[in-house]
């Protein structure tokens, strides 16, 4: 292998070449800028400025003074969801109870409507209505509405539309596994901001956003893993930090609006150029149901557009129709209301079930997930439940960039003899590893 070249064009095509042709894998470390500067005889600036190209084009990562790797775009951590036919009882897979699901089929049945053709608006009219009621008040006041297939799409177009590889972004520590999954294949670099039991540290938002990060994504509710939402001085506080820095790219994944008990405080200020406030309707009518409202600013709405117009174009009709049919159904809206209701019994009661038997959890209020935080690693813990017929997941899945410490257990469809059984497995299993 011999990176060759005497500009910074030729030794990027260089190093691409090598990587195209598998001499150079990924994980592999570039030599440093003083050291391939003098074996080329060119000025370091030449090494630097082709190493940055590399970065923004999504070749290698950059680890400040820790080097220049090459990257593997393939390389994803886990996802979201269990896979179907496990025989364990599953508290890891962060889904909705399919119980409390609406019937899709009898929703578009009750909707016919002629089929949809090239040239249709890309948001049904109806559904536009109803996205501006719902976003009204919980962000700047002048938006645009786009639909996206889901929340984590919609994250992943907004990204594209305003940053290059090699970007920092702000995320929470621990982190949706998904947020953390797009920045990867992206070529984004996750610039991790501490959590306390109120969300993100306004402190540390403050110095990822000095340090550089060009966007930062918030889950102001039913955080990811943690449960916990942003009260209203905590929002304060971040929209306050946001303000100083109003060029960064603002999302906000309220991915859990339509099942949330938590109110909603707004934190994009009314000086941010660039943001977004997404809301997915997965958890409430499925996941399969992939579609989530953007309300963002004019130019951001406009550049989602064009990404949307290169690629899916719309979001299927049939399902804008489903959704629409949900949202204005009075009796899916009750049912709404009684997977809500559920879903906050199935929390409170685990948690209760667990401090009876000494173990902390996460003052979550929200969500379909209990937090279990520990002190060290959680992976002995997760294998020895497995044992006892439990799927649970550790704190690895989460951590942003190393593992955090911690269990996420799904308590969506867990009935209270089950929750009550699970208990004392946890206490058992806890005590047999001494924690
Ligand atoms: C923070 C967060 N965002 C987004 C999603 C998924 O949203 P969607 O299914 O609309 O992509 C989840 C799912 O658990 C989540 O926890």
């Amino acid at each position: 292998m011999e990176i060759v070249g005497n500009s910074a064009a030729a030794i990027f095509e260089s190093i691409r070449g090598l990587v195209q042709a598998g001499h150079l894998r990924a994980g592999q470390e570039l030599p440093t800028v003083r050291d391939l500067a003098a074996s080329l005889g060119v000025n370091r600036n030449t090494v630097s400025s082709a190493y940055k190209r590399l970065v923004s084009a999504g070749v290698a990562t950059t680890q400040g003074r820790l080097g220049t790797t090459i990257r593997d775009p393939m390389r994803l951590g886990e996802a979201e969801g269990s896979r179907p036919g496990c025989r364990l009882m599953d508290l890891a897979g962060g889904n909705p109870d399919p119980e409390w699901l609406p019937d899709i089929v009898q929703v578009l049945a009750q909707r016919p409507q002629p089929a949809a053709l090239y040239g249709a608006p890309a948001v049904h009219p109806e559904l536009e209505a109803l996205a501006i009621a719902w976003m009204q008040g919980d962000c700047p006041p002048a938006f645009q509405i786009d639909i996206a297939g889901g929340a984590v799409d919609a994250v992943e177009r907004l990204l594209a539309c305003h940053l290059v590889p090699g970007d920092k972004v702000a995320v929470e520590n621990p982190c949706f596994v998904s947020s953390v999954n797009t920045l990867r294949v992206a070529g984004l670099q996750p610039a991790p901001v501490g959590m306390d039991g109120k969300g993100m540290i306004p402190a540390e938002l403050e110095a990822a956003l000095a340090q550089g990060a060009q966007a930062v994504i918030l889950t102001p509710r039913a955080q990811n893993p943690t449960g916990c939402a942003l009260g209203a001085r905590r929002a304060a506080e971040i929209r306050g930090v946001l303000s100083r820095h109003p060029n960064a790219l603002v999302i906000v994944d309220d991915h859990f609006a339509m099942l949330a008990t938590d109110r909603y405080f707004n934190v994009i200020p009314a000086n941010a150029r660039r943001w977004a406030l997404v809301r997915s309707v997965s958890k409430a009518l499925g996941p399969d149901l992939r579609l989530a409202v953007v309300a963002s600013d004019d130019h951001t709405s406009s550049a989602l557009r064009l990404r949307l117009t290169a690629g899916t174009h719309w979001v299927s009709h049939l399902l804008q129709q489903a959704v629409i049919g949900c949202l204005t159904s009075p009796a899916i809206n009750a049912r709404i209301e009684g997977a809500r209701d559920r879903y906050a019994e199935r929390r409170s009661l685990l948690r209760r079930l667990l401090q009876e038997r000494g173990i902390a959890t996460a003052a979550s209020t929200d969500g379909l997930n209990v937090w279990m935080p520990m002190e060290t690693d959680s992976q002995p813990l997760v294998l020895e439940l497995a044992r006892h017929g439990w799927l649970t997941r550790g704190g690895a899945s989460f951590g942003v960039p190393s593992p955090c410490h911690g269990v996420r257990l799904t308590i969506s469809s867990l009935a209270a003899d089950d929750a009550v059984r699970f208990a004392d497995d946890l206490a058992a299993a806890m005590k047999r590893l001494a924690l």
